[in-house]
């Protein structure tokens, strides 16, 4: 093709997806299909990968993202980005209305938006092209995320017109998503806003663009001059940016009949009105395919605005109509972070007191320094704090930003000093002796859930501790009790009970004892599992853990490849394998007690490595027959390899038969195997 030609091709995809993009994502009306977007997609991304010379910063396939890594230097805002002032009545929103007409000595009409519960962003654009789009911050500077929003399909990067001006809005995940989404996080998000500012910072613009972020704008600056806020959301609506369809505009003394006519839609009326269409919001709040905290109401003349002006943080002439939720307003005095048993690093807020559906609430968990930014969280800010759903108490948003800078986390462990390691969105102190991480160990294992040892809680353990008398887990069956009878509050009595504690707690079986050594990913639910599937020792578990290979955990249902790893990466380590010797010496239990089910079958399959496809009569789920494969001694994997020995292979097999074939392995059907393992 001559190049003339491709930029002719090039510049007709680009228009027909800006097209699509704008009938899709703005005014939600779909021309094509999904499949005729992706192939005119995929033709633009080749043709613009191959012939680079033809390259556009406002491309349509921008929104595909990209895979190199960014970080989000902070910058200005060129206009000032308030917050709103609050209240959570009609009466005080009527009192505010009547003050509000009073001050601007002019008749008003209002407009009343809903509150949409995301990531605030405020767009830049310059002649026409999407220059910044930049976080909220603390309202005067904020991070620059322009990569990140850039792949967010209703975000034009164009305009039609070569207008230099700024937009704010909401970016926020489409309720439907948020569950889908939320269960494949390394750690989910307590709401989806969370996720949605959560998603903003990713380093790769590319992991951006396959979340369905949106967006509602709300509120253009520009020098163009305006009468009315009415008119700024037409502008903004004609330049190709999506707003929120629901509004409502009251006013007891201007005529709504011309904006009535414009936008039938609407919901206008007498400012008394605006109770009914409060609570119909209110209604509606669960139904909605995004989530609102409220409502904000606007004055809708923009000479009275300016007359209006601001006070430090809010303008006068908009307040929020918060609705009602278990939540509470509070200072955080100061992050402190906490060191887990594990090393991992918790960033944790020391607040005021302040009472949330009946308790009262000092500290809230920050999670990790990804979430203080996502948050833009800083010591001396107020914070919101909910309960909701769970009785652990979140950080919900920051209400009042008076920080001087976002907090970051420190570059040494709090305990030990070591540099911290980040691993995925969490650090961690990498010192085998860190002393927190130690007695976190300690606390863990002798805990509620855990061995749950009579008389030996934290006090007694950092006792211990400081004597030197118990540095591991193991040392807790090792050291003699009666060393603390000179110590205050240990009488021969409570060494006694103590002394019984411990040794009732040899008593515990195996997947407790298991699931208190406090190996990463190695709870009660993973414990079950791997017992359930055979591993009914810790020898088992220590000689897969020997092989190196994950494949045997991973088949199990239930057990991912990342926790299969780090379980196999754990039970490999000398300490860890110290720990578990002493305890063995100590007596306590590291195998379960065979099936009563029946006696343990001849091992015929030791030696053989089996692999399952197709569906079964007797087997359902069919990892059933692979349970009698591993009861006879035999390895099970979830894909063929060269050391796969046997395939079952039942109606319905798919590619692995073919595979088996090839590799000439022993195919063996139900009937056959149903012979093999003597079930018939
Ligand atoms: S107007 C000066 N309108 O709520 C203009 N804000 O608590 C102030 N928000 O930071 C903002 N929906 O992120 C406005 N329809 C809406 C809104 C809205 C959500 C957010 C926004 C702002 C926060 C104020």
């Amino acid at each position: 093709m001559e190049k003339e030609d491709i930029k002719a091709e090039i510049g007709n995809l680009r228009r027909l997806l800006y097209r699509y993009q704008h009938l899709y994502y703005v005014l939600s009306r779909p021309e094509v299909s999904d499949a005729e977007y992706d192939r005119l997609m995929d033709r633009l991304v080749l043709l613009e990968k191959t012939y680079p010379e033809f390259a556009d910063p406002d491309s349509p396939s921008m929104k595909v993202g990209s895979d190199i890594s960014q970080s989000f230097p902070e910058v200005e805002h060129t206009i000032p980005v308030l917050s709103l002032d609050k209240c959570t009545s009609f009466a005080a929103v009527k009192e505010w209305i009547g003050k509000t007409e009073k001050n601007a000595e002019r008749p008003l009409s209002f407009v009343v938006e809903e509150k949409i519960d995301g990531a605030s962003i405020v767009l830049y654009y310059e002649e026409g092209r999407l220059s910044r789009a930049v976080t909220r911050g603390n309202g005067i500077r904020g991070n620059d995320i322009t990569g990140n929003v850039m792949t967010i399909k209703a975000v034009p990067l164009k305009l039609p017109k070569p207008v230099t001006l700024a937009v704010r809005g909401e970016i926020f995940l489409p309720v439907e998503y948020f569950d889908r989404i939320n269960s494949s996080m390394e750690i989910p998000y307590a709401n989806p806003r969370n996720l949605a500012s959560g998603t903003l910072r990713r380093v790769k613009s590319s992991e951006v663009a396959s979340v369905p972020l949106d967006i509602f704008t709300y509120e253009g600056f520009s020098a163009a001059p305006v009468s009315t806020h009415i008119e700024i959301l037409e502008n903004l609506a004609e330049l190709g940016f999506r707003l929120n369809g629901t509004l409502g505009v009251f006013s007891d003394r201007t005529d709504l009949e011309e904006i009535r006519k414009r936008h039938p839609h609407w919901r206008t009326g007498k400012i008394d009105d605006m109770e009914s269409f409060i609570a119909s919001e209110r209604e509606r709040r669960s139904s909605l395919d995004y989530e609102i905290d409220g409502l904000v109401i606007k004055v809708n003349e923009i000479p009275a605005r300016e007359a209006l002006g601001y006070t430090g943080h809010h303008p006068r002439w908009a307040i929020a109509y918060k609705f009602e939720s278990p939540e509470g307003l509070t200072r955080v005095k100061k992050i402190d972070v906490q060191v887990g048993r594990t090393g991992r690093i918790t960033p944790v807020a020391r607040v005021e007191p302040v009472e949330i559906s009946g308790s009262v609430i000092t500290n809230v968990t920050l999670h990790n320094e990804e979430y203080v930014h996502i948050l833009e969280l800083g010591e001396g800010d107020v914070i919101v704090v909910s309960k909701r759903g769970d009785v652990i108490p979140s950080a919900e948003s920051v209400s009042e930003h008076c920080a001087e800078r976002i907090w970051n986390m420190p570059e040494s462990c709090p305990s030990c000093g070591s540099r911290l390691e980040k691993k995925g969105a969490h650090h961690f102190c990498t010192n085998e002796e860190c002393e927190a991480k130690n007695r976190g160990r300690l606390y863990f294992f002798v805990g509620k859930g855990q061995m749950d040892i009579d008389y030996c809680g934290p006090e007694t353990i950092d006792l211990l501790y400081k004597n030197g008398y118990v540095r591991d887990i193991q040392d807790i069956y090792r050291f003699d009790p009666d060393r603390l009878l000179h110590e205050p509050g240990f009488g021969e009595k409570k060494v006694g009970l103590l002394k019984k504690g411990i040794s009732e707690s040899k008593k515990k079986p195996y997947r407790i004892v298991l699931q208190s050594l406090g190996i990463p990913e190695l709870g009660p639910k993973v414990a079950e599992l791997l017992i359930e599937a055979g591993y009914r020792s810790i020898d088992s578990l220590l000689e897969a853990a020997g092989n190196k290979d994950t494949e045997p955990l991973v088949a199990i249902d239930g057990i991912g490849e990342k926790t299969a790893l780090t379980i196999i990466g754990e039970l490999s380590r000398p300490e860890v394998r110290k720990r578990i010797d002493g305890l063995k010496k100590a007596g306590l239990s590291f195998s379960e007690p065979e099936d009563r089910s029946g006696p343990e079958p001849e091992q015929i399959c030791r030696g053989q490595t089996w692999c399952v496809t197709g569906s079964f009569r007797r087997f359902k789920p069919r990892e059933k027959a692979m349970e009698e494969v591993k009861r006879r001694g035999g390895r099970v994997t979830s894909s063929i390899s060269t050391r796969t020995t046997h395939l079952l292979a039942g109606p319905g097999a798919g590619g692995k038969l073919d595979k088996a074939r090839s590799l000439g392995i022993s195919v063996v059907d139900e009937d056959e195997f149903l012979r093999m393992m003597d079930l018939e």
